[in-house]
C-alpha cells in the first residue's frame, strides 16, 4: 500500500467526511477555513463599516492576485482578479479593434463556451473567426493544427489548454511559436489546469492568461483571474475599464483614467469581497501543498481510474497517456446523466457533460478506496438498472 502524505489535508475538507467527493475539475470542496474567513468578512462589516477598506478589504484583491501568481508561475502585480471567465475574456478583448486588416480569432472548436461565443460575437464588430476543429482522435486539439491555422492576419488566439470534456491537454509551444512570430496574441484559459498541473506562466510565453479558483484551486465561485504578460501591460488600453485601475483611485480623479503599470491595469470597479474572502484558504493551501506533489498523486490516482474502468469494461474518453492528461477522466457510458444522478443518490459525486460522459476528477484529499468505489459504483448502477429511477428526471444545474 502506497504511503499517501497528502491525505493528511483531508480533514481540512468537511465534504470528504460525507461524501467521495470526485468532482474537483467543477467545484472544489471547500476548506472548512472558509467558513471562518466569511464569517471574519461579516463581523468587520458589522462593526467596521466603511473603515473596513482601510483595514484589509482593498488590499485583498492583490494578495489573492499574488497567490495565483504563484500557482501561475508568474510576477508578482501580473494577476487581476473577475467574477468569471467572460469577464476576463471580455476585458482582454476590450484592447483590441477588429476593424483593421489583422482581426482574425483562431480559436478551438472543443473550447468551453465563454472561450468560444464571447469571440464569436466579435464577429458583428468585424473579427474574422477560424474556428480549428478537433484533433482525429475526436477528443483532443491538436497544437500544432492550431497553429497552422494563424498567419499575419491573427490577431487573438484563444486556446483551453486542458479541454474541459476530455482532460486532454493541449500542447501550447507550436501555438506560441507560431504567433509569435506573426504578432498575434495569445489568450490561454488555464482553468483545468491551474493547481493540478504545474504552470509556468514564463515558459509557456503566452501573452495573456485566465482561469479561475472555484475548481482545483477549492476556492468557491467569483474568484476568476486574468494574468498579462508583463511585456504586454504598457501597450494594452483596455475600454472594458473602471476607477480599480487608475494609478490612484481614491484621488477620484475627473481628468480621466491614469491606467496602472501592472496588472492591476485590469481591474474594473470595486471589489468582490466576499468571493475573496471565501477564496483565499483554498488558494493558500494549493500553495501550501505544492502543485508539483499534486500532480504526482493525480497522475497515479487516474491512471489507477482508467485501469479499473477498463477491468469493468467501461469506455475512457479522455488521454490513456498520463502527460497528455489533465486530472479528470471522463468516463463514456450509456444513459451518463442518469448513472450521475444515480451515484449522487449514493453520496458519490461526480458529473455529466454531453459528449464527454461522467468526469470523475480526484485531487489530493481523496483516498485510493474512494476511486475503486466509483468505479464499482457506476458499473452496479449500470448492471443492476439503478440509474433507470433518474431516466425521467430534468437535467439541474451542476
Ligand atoms: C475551460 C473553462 N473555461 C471557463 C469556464 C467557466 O466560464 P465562466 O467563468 O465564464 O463561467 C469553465 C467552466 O467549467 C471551463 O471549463
Amino acid at each position: 500500500m502506497t504511503h499517501d502524505s497528502l491525505l493528511t489535508y483531508r480533514d481540512r475538507f468537511p465534504i470528504t467526511q460525507r461524501s467521495n467527493y470526485l468532482i474537483n475539475n467543477s467545484l472544489g470542496a471547500m476548506p472548512k477555513a472558509a467558513r471562518q474567513s466569511v464569517l471574519r468578512f461579516l463581523d468587520e462589516w458589522d462593526t467596521r463599516g466603511v473603515r473596513a477598506w482601510g483595514d484589509g478589504w482593498w488590499a485583498l484583491q492583490e494578495q489573492l492576485a499574488d497567490q495565483i501568481a504563484i500557482v501561475l508561475g508568474a510576477a508578482k502585480g501580473s494577476v487581476s482578479m473577475h467574477q468569471n471567465i467572460a469577464v476576463a475574456q471580455e476585458m482582454i478583448l476590450s484592447c483590441f479593434r477588429f476593424d483593421g486588416p489583422r482581426n482574425k480569432v483562431v480559436y478551438a472548436d472543443r473550447n468551453f463556451p465563454s472561450d468560444q461565443y464571447i469571440y464569436e460575437a466579435r464577429a458583428a464588430h468585424g473579427a474574422r473567426l477560424v474556428r480549428v476543429p478537433a484533433a482525429s482522435d475526436g477528443i483532443s486539439t491538436d497544437g500544432e493544427q492550431i497553429a497552422a491555422a494563424i498567419d499575419d492576419q491573427t490577431l487573438i488566439v484563444a486556446i483551453d489548454h486542458v479541454m474541459f470534456r476530455s482532460s486532454a491537454i493541449v500542447d501550447i509551444a507550436p501555438i506560441v511559436q507560431k504567433a509569435r512570430k506573426h504578432g498575434a496574441f495569445v489568450v490561454l484559459d488555464v482553468f483545468h489546469s491551474a493547481g493540478i498541473v504545474p504552470l509556468d506562466a514564463k515558459a509557456l510565453g503566452v501573452h495573456a492568461i485566465v482561469g479561475g479558483a472555484l475548481k482545483w484551486l477549492c476556492g468557491g465561485p467569483g474568484n476568476c483571474f486574468l494574468y498579462v504578460h508583463p511585456e504586454e501591460v504598457q501597450r494594452l488600453q483596455p475600454s472594458f475599464t473602471g476607477w480599480a485601475a487608475h494609478k490612484q483611485p481614491f484621488a477620484f480623479s475627473p481628468a480621466g483614467q491614469d491606467y496602472r503599470d501592472d496588472g492591476g491595469r485590469f481591474a474594473t470597479g470595486t471589489p468582490n469581497v466576499p468571493a475573496l474572502y471565501s477564496g483565499k484558504e483554498g488558494v493558500a493551501t494549493i500553495v501550501e501543498v505544492g502543485v508539483a506533489a499534486i500532480r504526482a498523486k493525480s497522475q497515479r490516482q487516474t491512471k489507477l481510474l482508467i485501469e479499473l474502468a477498463q477491468s469493468a469494461g467501461l469506455a475512457i474518453k479522455s488521454p490513456l497517456d498520463g502527460a497528455r492528461r489533465g486530472g479528470h477522466v471522463a468516463l463514456d457510458v450509456p444513459n451518463g446523466y442518469a448513472v450521475c444522478q444515480s451515484l449522487s443518490a449514493r453520496e458519490i459525486v461526480v458529473d455529466f457533460r454531453p459528449d464527454a460522459g461522467l468526469r470523475v476528477a480526484p485531487h489530493f484529499y481523496n483516498t485510493d478506496d474512494e476511486v475503486v468505489a466509483v468505479v464499482r459504483s457506476i458499473r452496479e448502477s449500470l448492471d443492476s438498472r439503478d440509474y433507470e429511477r433518474f431516466l425521467s428526471q430534468a437535467k439541474k444545474p451542476g
